[in-house]
């Protein structure tokens, strides 16, 4: 008996995303009876019942392409702006479900991705989702597609800012995205050997990370390259968030990291800290924010290798019946994990994760004293 089976991609854009497409399309084209209907912009194509054929032709020569040929957005089904109001359109969603005849519906992407998974599988639905985000904040999977793509543009970027900062003697504050967890700060400082990496799980000291540039001037080193994730905060916002909060003035740090500001407030953060550190160590500072230069382009082998992996490996739980999980990477093999155990969790770096031990044993500032 044909299973129908619906595809969509949420969330922010990621590479890796056509590779899992591909991945899903054509082992359930050739390997089972199952036909694929792709919606466009993720939940919101789906409420608006707006689909792609996806029978074959439209999956080949998109192994190597970034973005996600479905389009993407970041609309949630229970609030989602709708004839100027924002409204809850779980209901049209499930009935879209059931009118277009789906066994199943599978999901592309992030943590809110998950958490609107798990929804529409508390209205019943047949869902299984993937993990994707160059964040790698998914929650029960090793890691997550589009991270190592970032890794690799993010560490490039670096290398080349190191040529222009050691000419100019210069402080180069780079902005790394990573709003709740700095996995790819960490990553991409780490291996482009940043002399400074800032996460949010390390709240820093600006006089440590001051006192960390001077200590390399007076080494004769007169420039130093800091590695900043977006979400990175100083002991004193933090400080006053906690304040703010119990007067109950202000949301507290960890609910406001929930909701990411605009990008302009992470640079305006980002300025305000090389400000800062110009004049706290007397050097020159500029600011480089990678932002979407870090989703876009092609993705990596391993990217591809981990998305075509995860793809193939959620047909086979589909052909079984295995509904209500996301197919997590485990070691070299999947893993399927309960919606409930991901959905409104975040996978942020232990302050003691070895990678931390490994960039302060060999020198790295992680912005703490
Ligand atoms: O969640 C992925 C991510 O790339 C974050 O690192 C970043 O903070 C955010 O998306 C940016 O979102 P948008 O593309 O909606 O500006």
């Amino acid at each position: 008996m044909t299973r129908y089976v619906g595809i969509l991609t949420s969330g922010g854009d990621s590479p890796g995303l056509n590779a899992a497409i591909r991945g899903v399309g054509k082992s359930a084209l050739g390997e089972y009876d199952m036909q694929i209907i792709g919606f466009r912009d993720g939940f919101r194509g789906l409420m608006e019942n707006r689909t792609m054929r996806l029978d074959g032709g439209e999956l080949s020569d998109i192994l190597t392409r970034g973005g996600t040929i479905l389009g993407t957005s970041r609309d949630k089904p229970h609030r989602m702006p709708v004839g100027g109001k924002v409204r809850d359109m779980t209901d049209v969603i499930v009935g879209n479900y059931h009118d277009d005849h789906l066994d199943c519906l599978v999901c592309l992407g992030g943590g809110g991705t998950q958490k609107n998974a798990l929804r529409l599988k508390e209205k019943g639905l047949n869902v299984v989702t993937l993990p994707k985000t160059i964040d790698n904040d998914v929650a029960m999977t090793d890691t997550t597609f589009g991270f190592d793509t970032a890794l690799g543009i993010a560490t490039d970027a670096i290398d080349r800012l190191h040529s222009t900062a050691h000419s100019h003697h210069r402080i180069i504050v780079v902005e790394i995205m990573g709003h709740r967890a700095g996995w790819l700060a960490l990553g991409a400082g780490m291996a482009g050997g940043a002399d400074v990496i800032l996460i949010p799980e390390i709240p820093y000291d600006v006089e440590a990370v001051a006192e960390a540039i001077r200590e390399r001037s007076r080494k004769g080193k007169n420039f130093s390259i800091v590695a900043v994730a977006e979400g990175a905060v100083s002991i004193d916002e933090v400080a006053a968030a906690t304040a703010a909060a119990k007067n109950g003035k202000a949301k507290g740090r960890r609910e406001a990291a929930a909701e990411p500001p605009a990008e302009t407030e992470y640079a305006v953060r980002t300025v305000r800290l090389a400000r800062k550190l110009e004049h706290l160590t007397g050097l020159e500072a500029r600011i480089t924010i990678l932002g979407h230069l870090q989703r876009g382009g092609i993705p990596s082998a391993a990217d591809r290798l981990l998305a075509t992996r995860l793809g193939t490996a959620a047909t086979d739980l589909i052909a079984k019946g295995r509904y209500g999980v996301m197919v997590a990477a485990h070691g070299d093999g999947t893993r399927p994990v309960k919606l409930e155990d991901v959905a409104g969790k975040v996978k942020t770096v232990p302050p003691d994760h070895p990678w931390v031990v490994s960039a302060r044993r060999v020198g790295t500032c992680m912005g703490d004293r």
